[in-house]
């Protein structure tokens, strides 16, 4: 075995859509403000199904897709930072909800280049022959820390989930490429638990548990980030950029994409974009895209296709799969 495949894609996103023409009556914003600056134009929004819901669905179109039976699966990794309980894991929740009986089962928080890593580590798995099949899901029900009063950002996000299956195959991912920004880390934040037991005299400070985001430093880390990652798996990989058929980007903003492939010289027409439907869905949005571009039959056999993300951490991660 050389190489570890992408055998098939799902994907889930909640009912309820949210249009900007919606926003404009909840924040002080317009549908022509959001267009310009990011490219969204709606985005879905969890009203009666939490996490593990809306991952199972997306994990049982993945495993329908790739015909793989649930019992076969080794590995449920799934990326979130949104999960509707810290123990047990969404993963857990997944395994239990999809009956994958046989799995070891966990969470990665990697904010938005999540599914990047949990791919990283599904891949990894498979090579040291520790498993034969990985469920890689990406979930995110962000709308739980949207602070809907600050139109800065309660704008950008959205909810919704994709789910790949990886196995054994004689061609697939070539090579990936990962790293983390922790010093940048408080460009972006939800707060959580702080340090709060008897024993101290005073508990610590909690931060906001709503989003709070330096967008014009984020969106500078984004655009080099995305660019650098990119180049790097290409030259890892042994092709020119040219060689690269589809870039599946993480759908935060299209400005940040224009920019990547203004700055890679490749036409955008490449970066396959749906962010106008759902927004950024942080960890989701990667495999919900990739899934829709498989629908679409936009990725064909033997494309190069490289996915890319980045985001809270600070964080990127990219990949080059052959298909
Ligand atoms: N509607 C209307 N006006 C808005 C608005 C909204 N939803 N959000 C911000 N504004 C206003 C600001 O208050 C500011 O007004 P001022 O000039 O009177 O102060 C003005 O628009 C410009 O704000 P600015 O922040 O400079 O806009 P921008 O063009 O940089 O776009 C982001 C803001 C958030 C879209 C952009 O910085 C971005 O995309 N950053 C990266 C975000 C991201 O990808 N995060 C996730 C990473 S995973």
């Amino acid at each position: 075995m050389s190489y570890v495949e992408i055998l098939g894609s799902g994907a889930y996103v909640p009912s309820k859509i949210l249009s900007n023409k919606d926003l404009e009556g909840i924040v002080d914003t317009s549908d022509e403000w959001i267009v310009t600056r990011t490219g969204i134009r709606e985005r879905r929004i969890a009203v009666d199904e939490e996490t593990s819901d809306v991952a199972s669905v997306a994990a049982k179109r993945a495993l329908e897709n790739s015909k793989v039976s649930k019992e076969e699966i080794d590995y449920i990794i799934v990326a979130t930072l949104s999960g509707e309980t810290i123990t047990p894991s969404t993963a857990c929740m997944v395994q239990s909800k999809i009956g994958a009986i046989n799995a070891t089962a966990y969470d990665l928080n990697g904010a938005c280049s999540g599914f990047i890593y949990a791919l990283i580590q599904g891949e990894a798995l498979i090579k040291a022959s520790k498993a034969k099949k990985v469920l890689v899901i990406g979930v995110e029900i962000l709308s739980k820390f949207v602070d809907w009063k600050d139109r800065n950002t309660c704008v950008l996000f959205g909810d919704g989930a994709g789910a790949v299956v990886l196995s054994e195959g004689d061609k697939g991912i070539i090579t990936t490429y990962s790293k983390s920004f922790g010093d940048l880390g408080m460009c972006l934040t939800i707060g959580g638990t702080p340090l709060n037991n008897i024993f101290m005299e005073e508990p610590v400070k909690a931060l906001d548990s709503s989003i709070h985001m330096e967008g014009g430093s984020v969106f500078k880390f984004a655009t080099s980030a995305m660019v650098e990652a990119v180049e790097k798996v290409a030259l890892d990989g042994g092709i020119t950029l040219d060689d690269i058929d589809i870039i599946i980007p993480h759908q935060a903003n299209y400005r940040i994409i224009e920019y990547a492939s203004k700055k890679l010289k490749m036409d955008i027409n490449k970066f396959f974009i749906n962010l106008d439907k759902y927004g950024n869905t942080s960890s989701a949005s990667v495999p919900i895209a990739l899934n829709e571009a498989l629908e679409k039959g936009i990725i064909k056999t033997n494309m190069n296709v490289v996915m890319v993300a980045f985001g809270g951490g600070l964080t990127v991660g990219a990949t080059l799969v052959k298909f």
